[in-house]
């Protein structure tokens, strides 16, 4: 890479060249406008299709008919910074011959894109992902998507998302790592490493943008784009430092998120954009705006119009304007007005420009051509790398005692799960045949004849099987009577239930986050029929948030959550239920009992009244005061023992080790879990804060001394007056296999 001192001079000579013109040009985003088929702006087209004026099919006809407008005439004049959603490398490369030879400067694209959890070879959505609690694979998977989109011309990724997303009923939980925010830091961070490589010029170098900063998955109520309303202590221990964590690793740009925190949005927060990133975490990349969320500002009630919202959002520190035109349209005359300062304009388009620069994109500007393209998507070693993650993903829910007559499986374990090689299956449920669901949300570089659904795998490896799609009917038989034939030639029932890929993600937050009523009659007269004869059911659940599902974690025999398990979502879920591969995952979000408990998380504060069996206490009426299955938690086929919980004061910190032991009759892999409470704080603290966790291999019958550092600088937390503090003192450090089963001890720091 080029040196910093060289970046920073050959910057200022651009700008000492460009037109106010050509700076408002450099911080405009915008994405190909669909025009020609249809009257109206796609955005109506979209509204008129989700409220009902045209059907599904009327809104695809329109579209197969609409060309792509990608404003060449403005990228001429040098009104076009960057283009979001172009995703082939022949536009790519087509559009950045005009910026680069038909401009009076010359200054490349760069081109951003939605890769989320992968491009063209989709893996598990992030939340799924985030159960592996494995920053190698996290990692390795952000490698991919970097390999596969690089290829296809994109430079920079909005992602990885790190808002840490305590309730359910945000759709958005799916695209991050969950509920904790030593996890979504982890992952966050994993991600940027594996997007970037560490060196930005390579032609296979993604830019990570972090989003959405900060603390959109606090959201009040779990509605999307919703006001965000906590003390600054809060934010600071509980959602910034997933944030910081990327920027750590190297982030190179940031998008500031839809929602206001405390007032402000996040897009016009100076505060947010300059204090905290800029100055305190040292950041000096890029930071591009949500899609018009500029705009929003107005709507926000914080901005008189849309002349009014690019002052303050380039004043607070956006640089970049995603799609609303607000910069492009309103900047120059600003400056000319003296109503901005033309330094705070220079500033922004250093921001991009030094981006611009470290990836190299003025001596390179084309960092890729249709035939890398071509040979870079879906190769064998990305399917087998989206079927590990996959694999690793899933967690076992819940796994009864085997019924007799069930050939028995791999493990020896007795139960139902592993099923026997030959075992026959009857499959019910239309997501067991329906590939487009398997990628789950944001997969936008995705083709859904890439998936593999369950069906597909088990016409692959040769299973003995039955299908009935829940609601499908041919022969006017009742689904019950239909039932009962395929029990004949099944050992065991497979209810394949859940949510589809557009229940989660955005704008898809949920009132109610329990299972479909048509889910559960299935299950119903599933378990009627398996009763009765012998037939184990076992739910597969394909969601992209935790669900609020007491009656199946009650009823069925045995649970799978296999998430939105992408590319090789069939093939992973054969090798779990086969037994080929021992489940690992554990949750990283709490499931709760009912959707009125939303937000449900483990690292809760304990109140003056504890939960308890007496009526003042901080309870609900009608639902336990434990949530169906806890943080953390996850079965395998072999089971695992603690002992020996030791906990040492070391010079600064503490030193924490325990035994874990592999008691089952197969190998298998256990995510060991290190928690912490602050006994008395001079403020109120979480009941257990997750603090370390390890995933260790254990084969039948070994066992092995885990340990964990502690120092006391992972102890702290933001003081009432608001600075970080760690306070000495009685703290007690839990260590187990999930939020809920630990060990514990007491010591003095
Ligand atoms: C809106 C979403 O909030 C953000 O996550 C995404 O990156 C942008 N749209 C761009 O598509």
């Amino acid at each position: 890479m080029m040196e910093k001192n060289a970046i920073e001079r050959k910057i200022r000579e651009l700008l000492a060249k460009m037109t106010l013109e050509e700076k408002a040009g450099q911080l405009q985003q915008c994405g190909p406008s669909l025009v020609g088929a249809f009257e109206v702006s796609f955005e109506e087209l979209l509204d008129m299709m989700f409220d009902g004026r045209i059907s599904k099919e009327e809104f695809d006809r329109l579209m197969s008919g609409a060309k792509q407008d990608f404003h060449e005439d403005d990228i001429r004049a040098g009104r076009i910074g960057s283009f979001n959603g172009i995703g082939d490398a022949a536009t790519a490369n087509r559009l950045q011959k005009i910026a680069v030879e038909e401009t009076r400067l010359g200054i490349p694209l760069i081109y951003g894109y939605d890769v989320i959890h992968g491009f063209r070879t989709v893996t598990p959505i992030p939340l799924a992902e985030s159960c592996a609690w494995e920053p190698g694979l996290w990692e390795r998977t952000g490698r991919l998507a970097a390999e596969e989109a690089t290829a296809a011309g994109v430079h920079m990724t909005f992602a990885p998302m790190v808002d840490v997303a305590k309730d359910a009923r945000w759709g958005r939980v799916s695209e991050g790592a969950g509920e904790d925010v030593l996890l979504n830091g982890d992952y966050g961070a994993a991600k940027v490493r594996g997007f970037q490589g560490d060196d930005l010029t390579r032609e296979d170098a993604m830019a990570a943008c972090v989003k959405h900063f900060a603390a959109y998955g606090a959201c009040e109520a779990g509605r999307d784009y919703n006001r965000v309303d906590m003390s600054l202590q809060k934010l600071w221990d509980e959602y910034l430092p997933s944030y910081k964590a990327c920027i750590e690793a190297g982030a190179r740009a940031v998008m500031p998120a839809f929602n206001d925190i405390n007032g402000v949005p996040c897009s016009a927060n100076e505060w947010l954009l300059r204090d905290v990133l800029r100055k305190d975490w040292g950041f000096d990349g890029m930071t591009v705006s949500d899609a018009n969320a500029i705009a929003e500002c107005v709507n926000h009630g914080i901005a008189a119009d849309k002349r009014d919202a690019a002052r303050q959002c380039l004043r607070a520190g956006v640089d970049m304007d995603m799609t609303s035109n607000s910069y492009i349209e309103h900047v120059q005359e600003l400056v000319e007005s003296g109503e901005l300062e033309e330094s705070v304009l220079d500033e922004a388009v250093a921001d991009i420009l030094r981006v611009k620069f470290e990836m190299d994109l003025f001596e390179h500007p084309y960092r890729t051509s249709e035939e890398r393209e071509a040979d870079a998507m879906l190769t064998q070693e990305a399917r087998a790398l989206a079927r590990e993650a996959a694999v690793k993903s899933m967690v076992l829910l819940k796994n009864e005692d085997a019924p007799s007559g069930l050939p028995e499986g791999n493990s020896g374990n007795k139960k139902i799960l592993p099923l026997a090689p030959d075992a026959r299956l009857g499959i019910f449920g239309r997501l067991a045949a329906d590939r487009g669901q398997m990628t789950g949300a944001w997969a936008v570089g995705a083709n859904p004849d890439d998936c593999l659904s369950i069906l597909d795998a088990c016409r692959e490896r040769g299973i003995s099987y039955r299908y009935l799609d829940g609601a499908d009917n041919p022969e006017g038989l009742s689904t019950k009577k239909r039932i009962l034939e395929i029990a004949e030639e099944s050992d065991v029932f497979l209810a394949v239930i859940g949510e589809d890929k557009e229940e989660s993600g955005e704008a898809a937050s949920r009132a109610s986050i329990t299972l479909k009523d048509s889910d559960i009659q299935l299950v119903k007269d599933l378990l009627e029929v398996g009763k009765a004869q012998g037939k184990p059911v076992v739910a597969v659940l394909f969601n992209g948030r935790p669900l609020a599902m007491p009656w199946l974690a009650e009823s069925a025999d045995a649970i799978l959550e296999a998430w939105h398990p992408g590319v090789e979502a069939g093939p992973a879920i054969l090798d779990v239920l086969f037994g080929d591969a021992n489940p690992s995952g554990k949750l990283t979000t709490t499931f709760p009992y009912a959707s009125g408990q939303c937000p449900m998380y483990y690292a809760h504060m304990n109140t003056g009244r504890p939960g308890g069996k007496s009526k003042f206490t901080s309870k609900y009426l009608d639902t336990p005061l434990e949530p169906v299955y806890p943080f953390g938690f996850g079965l395998s086929y072999t089971t695992f023992a603690y002992e020996n919980l030791s906990v040492e004061k070391t010079e600064d910190g503490f030193h924490v080790s325990v035994t874990v032991k592999n008691t089952g009759s197969r190998a298998g892999e256990e995510i060991v879990q290190c928690y912490v409470q602050d006994v008395a704080g001079s403020r109120v603290r979480p009941v257990k804060e997750l603090k370390g966790y390890k995933k260790i291999p254990l084969a039948p019958g070994e066992e092995r001394r885990v340990e964990f550092e502690l120092p006391s600088e992972k102890l702290g937390f933001y003081s009432r007056e608001g600075t970080y503090v760690v306070e000495p003192g009685e703290f007690r450090i839990y260590v187990g296999g999930n939020s809920r089963d630990v060990l514990e001890a007491g010591v003095i720091l």
